[in-house]
C-alpha cells in the first residue's frame, strides 16, 4: 500500500465563530502544537492540499511553515464540505491513487487510522468513511448500512425518524479513490435541508456508479471535532492522556501523570523521573536519568544526562543543561549553556550565558543581561565560584577557577583563578550599638519624668 500515491486535502475554511476569538480555529493549539500542525503531522508523507477561507493568510502561512510543499487553495464561499474539497480540484485532477479528506478541526486522528481508510481503498472500495458510536448521535451524519456495505450517509437535518435512530455515525474524514473522486464530487448537488454541497453524498453517488463504499469503525477520540473552547480543552485532555501513556510506555517514571503536561514533541531518554506538577512546553528534550522535580516549567530546553531540575525551576528557550547539572528552586535559565556538573541551586537568573563545567552559582546570582536596549553575554569559566547575591553585569567574563565574593556587582572581566570583591568594604565601629541603646534609654527616662 505504501507504493500508492496519496493526496491529503485538509479543510481549514472553518470560521470558528463558536470559539469566540480572533484567532482562526485551525491555529488554536493543543499539546503545544496548532490543530493544523497535528493534522498535517498525521498526514505526513502524503501530498498535501490545504483549503482555506478568504482572509486566511495566517492559516496559509502557518501551513507553509509546517509543510512547505503544501498547495494552498481558497474556498471563497462556504457552500459545504464537498464544495470545499473541490476547491482543490487541480490537485484531485492529477489522479493520485488515494485521496484523504481531513478536517483541520479534527486533530486527534492517528496515522494508523488514516492507514486503515487507505487500506479499504486498496481493497477495492471507492469511498471509505470513519464511523464511530457516540453516546449521543445527535448532530452527526448517520451511516446507513446494508450488511457490511455503506449505502448512504444521511445528515441529521435530512434524516427520517428511523434513520435518526442509527447509532453508527460519520466521523467526517473520508478516503476517496483518486480514479473516481472528481466524477463523484462533481455529481454532488445541494438539494438538501441546508442547501449545501455535502461531501457525505459521495457515498450514495459512488453506489449509483456501481462502486463500493465502506465504513471503518474507530474510537470516538480519533474524530473528536473542535468547535468550542470546551471541546478544545476536551481534545487537550485526550491528547495529554495519549502523550503521558506513550512516555510511560517508553520508560519514563511519572508519580502523578495526570498532573504532568507534555507537548507533542517532548522527547525523553531512558530512566527519566518526572515528579508531580511539571509543564513541558514545546521543544524540550530530556536525556537519560534526568530528574524533573515538582512545579518546574520547561520550554525550548535540553536537559542533559543525569541532570536535576527543580523543584520550582524555569527553563526557557535556549536553556541547554549538560550532564549532571543541577538547577534548583526558583532558578530561571534562558539562552544559556550550563556545562557538565555546574550547579545553580537557588534563586538565580542565568540568561544569555555560558557556565563552564563544574562552576558553582551561589544563591541569588543574577546575570544582568539587558541594559534596556540590547542583550549581552556572560561567560563563566570552568570551576568558577560565584558567591551568593552577585550581579554579573554583561558583557562580562569570569575566568576559569575564579572566585567572586558574595554580593559583588561585577562589571569588568575577572582573570582566571583571581578573587574579585566588588562591594563596599566592611567597616566596624566597636561599641557603637551599645552607646546608641544607652542614649535612647536616657531619652525615654526624661520623657517619663515629665
Ligand atoms: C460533518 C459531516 C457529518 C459528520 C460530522 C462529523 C458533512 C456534510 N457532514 O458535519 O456527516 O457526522 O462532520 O463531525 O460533511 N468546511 C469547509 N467549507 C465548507 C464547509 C465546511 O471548509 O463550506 C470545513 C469545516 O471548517 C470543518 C469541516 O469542513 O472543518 C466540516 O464541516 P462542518 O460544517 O463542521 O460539518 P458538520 O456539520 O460537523
Ligand atoms: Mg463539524
Amino acid at each position: 500500500m505504501s507504493q500508492r500515491t496519496c493526496l491529503a486535502i485538509v479543510l481549514a475554511a472553518g470560521e470558528g465563530t463558536r470559539m469566540r476569538t480572533s484567532l482562526p480555529k485551525a491555529l488554536h493549539a493543543i499539546g503545544g502544537r496548532t490543530l493544523l500542525e497535528h493534522v498535517l503531522t498525521a498526514a505526513a508523507g502524503d501530498e498535501i492540499a490545504i483549503v482555506v477561507g478568504p482572509d486566511h493568510g495566517a492559516v496559509a502561512s502557518a501551513a507553509k511553515a509546517i509543510a512547505p510543499k503544501a498547495q494552498i487553495f481558497e474556498q471563497r464561499d462556504r457552500l459545504g464540505t464537498a464544495h470545499a474539497v473541490l476547491a482543490a480540484k487541480d490537485a484531485i485532477a492529477r489522479k493520485p491513487d488515494d485521496i484523504l479528506v481531513m478536517f483541520a478541526d479534527t486533530p486527534l486522528v492517528r496515522p494508523e487510522t488514516l492507514a486503515q481508510l487507505r487500506a479499504a481503498l486498496s481493497a477495492g472500495a471507492a469511498v471509505a468513511v470513519l464511523g464511530f458510536k457516540p453516546a449521543d448521535p445527535t448532530g452527526y451524519g448517520r451511516l446507513v448500512m446494508q450488511g457490511a456495505e455503506l449505502t448512504a450517509i444521511r445528515e441529521e437535518r435530512d434524516a427520517s425518524a428511523d434513520e435518526r435512530k442509527i447509532g453508527f455515525v460519520n466521523g467526517g474524514l473520508m478516503a476517496l479513490s483518486g480514479e473516481h473522486a472528481l466524477t463523484i464530487l462533481q455529481r454532488i448537488g445541494n438539494a438538501n435541508a441546508k442547501g449545501e454541497y455535502y461531501l457525505t453524498d459521495a457515498v450514495a453517488i459512488a453506489r449509483d456508479m456501481g462502486l463500493k463504499a465502506v465504513a471503518i469503525e474507530t474510537a470516538e477520540d480519533d474524530v473528536l471535532g473542535i468547535n468550542t473552547k470546551a471541546q478544545l480543552a476536551q481534545a487537550e485532555a485526550v491528547l495529554q492522556t495519549r502523550l503521558r501513556s506513550a512516555a510511560m510506555d517508553a520508560g519514563v517514571t511519572m508519580i502523578a501523570p495526570e498532573t504532568v503536561f507534555l507537548s507533542a514533541d517532548t522527547k525523553f531518554g531512558k530512566d527519566v523521573i518526572i515528579e508531580p506538577n511539571v509543564v513541558f512546553g514545546p521543544g524540550v528534550t530530556v536525556d537519560d536519568g534526568a530528574v524533573i522535580r515538582s512545579f518546574s516549567h520547561l520550554e525550548g530546553a535540553h536537559v542533559g544526562k543525569g541532570a536535576r531540575v527543580g523543584p520550582y525551576a524555569r527553563l526557557r528557550p535556549g536553556a541547554d543543561l549538560g550532564e549532571d547539572v543541577h538547577i534548583g528552586n526558583f532558578v530561571e535559565v534562558k539562552a544559556a549553556k550550563i556545562e557538565a556538573g555546574a550547579k545553580a541551586n537557588h534563586l538565580s537568573y542565568i540568561g544569555d550565558a555560558r557556565v563552564g563545567p563544574g562552576a558553582n552559582i551561589g544563591a541569588g546570582t543574577i546575570t544582568c543581561n539587558y541594559d534596556g536596549i540590547a542583550k549581552h553575554h556572560t561567560d563563566i569559566g570552568a570551576g568558577a565560584f560565584i558567591g551568593s547575591n552577585s550581579a554579573l553585569v554583561a558583557p562580562v567574563k569570569i575566568g576559569d577557577g575564579a572566585y567572586v565574593g558574595s554580593g559583588s556587582v561585577v562589571t569588568k572581566d575577572v582573570p582566571a583563578d583571581a578573587l574579585v570583591v566588588a562591594r563596599a568594604e566592611q567597616t566596624v565601629k566597636v561599641g557603637w550599638a551599645k552607646r546608641l541603646r544607652q542614649i535612647k534609654a536616657m531619652g525615654k527616662g526624661l520623657a517619663k519624668k515629665k
